[in-house]
């Protein structure tokens, strides 16, 4: 049985002492989602990172919304997954299409970072998804494959059940324009069926998928009823802490 999680994507939101008043009310859901199996986090700019890490409760996961594929050197402005580790935040969103769109990552570059975490043990939640110009020409699945071929190159099986994989189709993200539960979950078991073949039966049942994409506490539940769909990766609605424990309630 695969355990559902509810991450929170801050984008560029929140100064330091918003993060630690957010974190800080989150004892109760916390409580909720460990004694319900969910897994629940929130992904922080790198300046909140180690001020949410302190003050969150223990159990709620802290996720760094990108990070870099080496260790150290000359690379204004990038972050190491030591760096990260030295803060006890083991989790990082790779791919997230306002990077692949705004910072021109591409699957290859993901897939750097995506090894890079998996050998410090880390977990990456690696975002996938199409432009509204790819879904209206019929072409999401070739276009999704190729996101997560190339995403989980050279990644061996025992490593591939790690990754967190997040369908977000770009034309839902922060429009109000979420996708059905029909296509999520569509897209969603498409691609659980490319992880099968690449990796056998056993991986895709264990892998997590999540679905993103303008998910509100009034339709969370119904992407989550769906047989393929294992979560979700939440922006505005996981900003405001009555609404991100809502999310949560309404999918108990
Ligand atoms: P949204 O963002 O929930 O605001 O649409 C989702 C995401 O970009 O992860």
């Amino acid at each position: 049985m695969r355990k559902k999680l509810l991450m929170g994507n801050w984008k560029m939101n929140k100064t330091n002492q918003e993060a630690k008043e957010f974190v800080e009310a989150c004892g109760d859901i916390v409580k909720l989602a460990k004694e319900h199996n969910i897994d629940v986090g929130v992904a922080p700019t790198f300046l909140a990172l180690c001020c949410a890490k302190k003050h969150a409760p223990e159990g709620l996961i802290i996720s760094s919304q990108n990070v870099h594929h080496l260790t150290n050197g000359a690379y204004t402005g990038e972050v190491s997954t030591e760096m990260l580790q030295a803060i006890n935040v083991n989790w990082a969103i790779i791919g997230h299409s306002e990077r692949r769109t705004y910072n021109n990552e591409t699957s290859e570059a993901c897939n750097l970072k995506i090894k890079k975490l998996l050998s410090a043990k880390m977990v990456p939640l690696y975002c996938c998804g199409e432009s509204l110009e790819t879904y209206d020409k019929g072409e999401t699945k070739a276009f999704v494959k190729d996101q997560i071929v190339k995403g989980f190159k050279d990644i061996n099986k025992e490593d591939a059940s790690k990754v967190v994989i997040a369908y977000e189709p770009i034309w839902s993200i922060g429009t109000g324009k979420n996708a059905s539960k029909e296509i999520a979950e569509d897209i969603c078991g498409y691609i659980r069926s490319i992880i099968k073949e690449l990796y056998g039966e056993q991986v895709a049942d264990q892998i997590r998928i999540l679905y993103g994409g303008s998910v509100k506490p009034n339709n969370i539940k119904e992407y989550l009823s769906s047989p393929n769909i294992d979560g979700a990766l939440v922006g505005g609605a996981s900003l405001k802490i009555d609404s991100y424990k809502e999310l949560l309630t309404n999918i108990l």
